[in-house]
């Protein structure tokens, strides 16, 4: 299993190319399944949730082919992906499949919506917390899907196809918005949600799915209006760039000092995560290219923050800021909202030294002087990533073990930081 090894002290300086959106190009590549034309996707990140759910799409009869670099591109531009689900073999998703990444539960939708029938493996929790499905499986009920929970699978019927609905979601969720607005793409009539997720990649897949032939208005806010149409058709998208890996970069920065470009990124995705790096005393600006951050010398101040739906802060960059502000000078204080588990790191960021003290949703981080670095390891993506953060910050040598769960969600991340002088490397065994 790969590790990787940083020694921190090191400010950065440079560029950094920011990917495709991870959280966006899986529910694309879902998209796929509503119509036998071909949807091409650019700008996908190399990710190896990209490689796992192409297994699965693989399972349904998805052919999939991708070209990576032609002459004249650098080895930062994302893949071109050709998806093509002429026929659809089979509408099991099968536990061994599901059971590696949460989001191919969502492939239930344009099954369901396509071929009025979906068995789909139940996903079950996992490190960040329980996450159920629940709303998911309200939302095909609105559409009138009957379900039926059979050997721990989920299977959704609409023999004679789905029909529009009203779905009004008790509590923001980004897979069960996926999950309606997929679905009511290909249902008779109109689906109206309420209080759906706003976050910049259901914008984006609503996006998509319109260049498909869809009639999706108002994704992005909290209602969306979906007029279902009887077919779909192929179509070329680009990824949305991935704004918690620009955010998590941006708090790299913050962290070791220096001055970054973030190329591609887009501020707009991520105001609130700029907003309080900048009370934090980082500088942030805009530029023609992406985001320019910096850091020159200056401590950093501490902050308070809750983890809210967009617009608000980020869940997926919590672990990133707690990293950073345990070198504030002052206590801070970061309450997650969004899952209920989502502080394994806090265990980990204390073999650097760090001082924080959880109290039910609510973690308060009195900043050290210095940090040390350690042997450390977590179990997931962003409390890995936030590791690796305090590591560019400590002194002398930290050994991030378990390195799959980075390269699940960011794409080349000791390649990046390298090019900006970090002292990072990969170590293969
Ligand atoms: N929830 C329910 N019932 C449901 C669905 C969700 O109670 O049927 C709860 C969840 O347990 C959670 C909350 O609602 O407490 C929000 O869940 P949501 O559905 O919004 O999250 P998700 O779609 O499962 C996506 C991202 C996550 C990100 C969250 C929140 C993808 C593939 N995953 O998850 O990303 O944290 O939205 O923004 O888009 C990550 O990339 O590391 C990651 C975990």
């Amino acid at each position: 299993m790969d590790r990787i090894r940083i020694v921190g002290g090191q400010p950065l300086h440079g560029t950094i190319p920011i990917s495709g959106a991870k959280n966006a190009t899986l529910p694309l590549m879902i998209a796929s399944l509503l119509t036998d034309q071909t949807l091409i996707l650019d700008n996908v990140p190399r990710l190896a949730d990209v490689v796992q759910l192409q297994r699965i799409l693989g399972n349904h009869g998805v052919d999939i082919m991708t070209s990576g670099k032609r002459p004249g591109d650098d080895e930062y531009k994302g893949q071109t992906m050709h998806l093509s689900a002429t026929r659809i073999v089979d509408t099991t998703a099968p536990y061994e499949l599901v059971s590696k990444m949460r989001a191919s539960f969502w492939v239930i939708a344009p099954l369901v919506a396509r071929m009025g029938e979906a068995r789909v493996s139940m996903p079950g929790g996992c490190a960040i917390g329980t996450r159920p499905v629940d709303l998911l499986i309200m939302a095909l009920e609105r559409l009138s899907a009957r379900i039926d929970v059979d050997g721990g699978y989920v299977v959704a019927r609409a023999p004679d196809g789905l029909k529009g609905g009203e779905i009004n979601f008790p509590k923001v969720t980004v897979s069960g918005t996926h999950t309606a607005v997929m679905a009511a793409s290909l249902a008779s009539g109109t689906t109206v949600i309420e209080n759906a997720a706003r976050e910049p990649e259901i914008a984006d897949v609503a996006d998509c799915l319109n260049k498909m032939g869809a009639r999706i208005s108002g994704a992005g806010t909290s209602r969306i209006v979906i007029e279902g149409v009887a077919k779909l058709h192929g179509a070329w998208h680009k990824v949305v760039p991935d704004r918690i890996e620009t955010g998590t970069y941006a708090m790299a920065v913050a962290m070791s000092g220096g001055d970054v470009v973030l190329d591609g990124a887009r501020p707009e995705l991520l105001q609130s995560a700029l907003d309080v790096l900048a009370l934090a005393g980082a500088e942030v600006s805009a530029t023609n290219q992406g985001i320019r951050i910096a850091r020159n010398g200056a401590g950093l101040r501490p902050v308070e923050i809750t983890t809210e739906p967009f617009p608000g802060f980020p869940t997926d960059l919590q672990a990133q800021l707690m990293a950073l502000m345990t070198r504030a000078k002052g206590t801070s204080h970061i309450t997650e909202t969004i899952f209920e588990n989502r502080f394994m790191h806090v265990q980990e960021l204390a073999r650097f030294g760090a001082r924080i003290h959880l109290d039910g949703e609510t973690a308060t981080i009195e900043g050290v002087d210095r940090l040390k670095g350690a042997p450390v390891m977590a179990t997931d993506l962003r409390a890995s990533v936030s590791l690796v953060i305090a590591g560019l910050a400590a002194e002398g040598e930290t050994m991030v073990n378990r390195v799959y769960h980075l390269d699940r969600g960011f794409e080349r991340l000791e390649d990046k930081l390298a090019r900006c002088g970090a002292d990072i490397v990969r170590v293969s065994s």
